[in-house]
C-alpha cells in the first residue's frame, strides 16, 4: 500500500518572504500562503500600496519597503524579517519591471536595460544572498519568478526577455550551490490577468483572448500561487533547479502560418 502524507496546508506558521507583493502576482502569492498558514512578510518599492494591502490582510501579513536592486535595503529587510520572526523558510522573488515594453534595439537606452537588469535579475541574487543563512537553518526554499519571455519573444524586448533567461540560469546555478538544505526553482507565468479587479471590468478580454489558449483561458494570479505554493511545501522536497511554465499550454502550440 501507498502511504499519502499530504504536507498540503500545513505551513504552521512557517515564514515567507515575497518580494513585488504589493499588487498582481505576488499580492495573488502573499495571499494564497497566508490561507495555507504561513506568516507572509510582503516587501515592495510601492509602500503606499504596500502598506494599505497589508491592513486588509490580517495579523499573518506584515509589510517591508524595499528596492531589491538595492542591497542595503536587501540587507536591512531581511535583518528586519529575522527581528520580527526570529526565522525565515522561503523567499519568493516576484518583484520586477515587469512590462517586456516594446523599445526597438536602436533606441534602447542603456540606462533602462541596466535598470531591468539590476531588479529582475541582481534582485533575486541580492535576496538569496542575504535570506540563504535563514533559509539554510530550517531546509527552506526559493522560487523565482521568470517568464515564457525567457524562451520565445516578440520585437523589441531584448532587455525584459534577457532578464528572465537570465533568471532561470542564477535558478539552477543557486539549486547547486545551495542545496541539499535549500531548493530553488523557477515558475515561467505565460499570459496572466494580474489587474485589479476593477481594472478587469473595465476592460474585459476578449473570447479571442481566452480560446486561443489549449486550456481555454487566460491564467489567473491564483493558477501562478498554486504552483509558486506546492513548489515552496514540503511534497517538492525532489525537486530543484526547475523551471516550471504555468501558461496554459500557449508555448506547446504549433504557430506555423499557412
Ligand atoms: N502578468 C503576467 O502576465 C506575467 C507573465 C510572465 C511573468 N510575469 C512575472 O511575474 C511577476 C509579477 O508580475 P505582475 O504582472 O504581477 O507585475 P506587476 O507590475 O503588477 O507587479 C510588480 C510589483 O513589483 C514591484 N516592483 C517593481 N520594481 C521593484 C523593485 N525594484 N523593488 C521592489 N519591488 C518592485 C512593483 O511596485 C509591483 O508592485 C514579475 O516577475 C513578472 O515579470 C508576469
Amino acid at each position: 500500500m501507498i502511504e499519502l502524507s499530504s504536507q498540503q496546508g500545513s505551513a504552521n506558521g512557517r515564514v515567507a518572504l515575497v518580494t513585488g507583493a504589493a499588487r498582481g502576482i505576488g499580492l495573488g502569492i502573499a495571499a494564497w500562503l497566508i490561507s495555507e498558514g504561513w506568516q507572509v512578510v510582503l516587501t515592495d518599492l510601492d509602500r503606499a500600496r504596500g502598506a494599505k494591502v497589508v491592513e486588509v490582510m490580517g495579523e499573518s501579513a506584515c509589510f517591508i519597503a524595499m528596492d531589491v536592486s538595492d542591497e542595503k535595503q536587501v540587507a536591512q529587510g531581511v535583518a528586519q524579517v529575522l527581528g520580527q520572526f526570529g526565522r525565515l523558510d522561503a523567499l519568493v522573488c516576484n518583484a520586477a519591471v515587469a512590462d517586456p515594453r516594446n523599445i526597438t534595439l536602436e533606441s534602447l537606452d542603456l540606462a533602462y536595460w541596466n535598470r531591468v537588469l539590476a531588479v529582475n535579475l541582481s534582485g533575486p541574487m541580492l535576496l538569496a544572498k542575504h535570506c540563504a543563512p535563514y533559509l539554510r537553518a530550517h531546509g527552506g526554499a526559493i522560487v523565482n519568478l521568470a517568464s515564457t519571455r525567457a524562451g520565445q519573444s516578440e520585437p523589441d524586448t531584448e532587455a525584459y526577455a534577457a532578464s528572465k533567461g537570465g533568471l532561470l540560469a542564477l535558478t539552477h546555478a543557486l539549486a547547486i550551490s545551495l542545496g541539499p538544505e535549500i531548493r530553488v526553482n523557477a515558475v515561467s507565468p505565460g499570459w496572466i490577468d494580474a489587474r485589479d479587479p476593477a481594472a478587469r471590468r473595465a476592460q474585459p478580454l476578449s473570447d479571442l483572448d481566452h480560446a486561443q489558449h489549449p486550456a481555454g483561458r487566460v491564467g489567473t494570479v491564483e493558477d501562478v500561487a498554486a504552483m509558486v505554493a506546492w513548489l515552496l511545501s514540503k511534497n517538492a522536497g525532489f525537486v530543484t533547479g526547475q523551471e516550471f511554465v504555468v501558461d496554459g499550454g500557449m508555448t506547446k502550440k504549433m504557430i506555423y502560418q499557412e
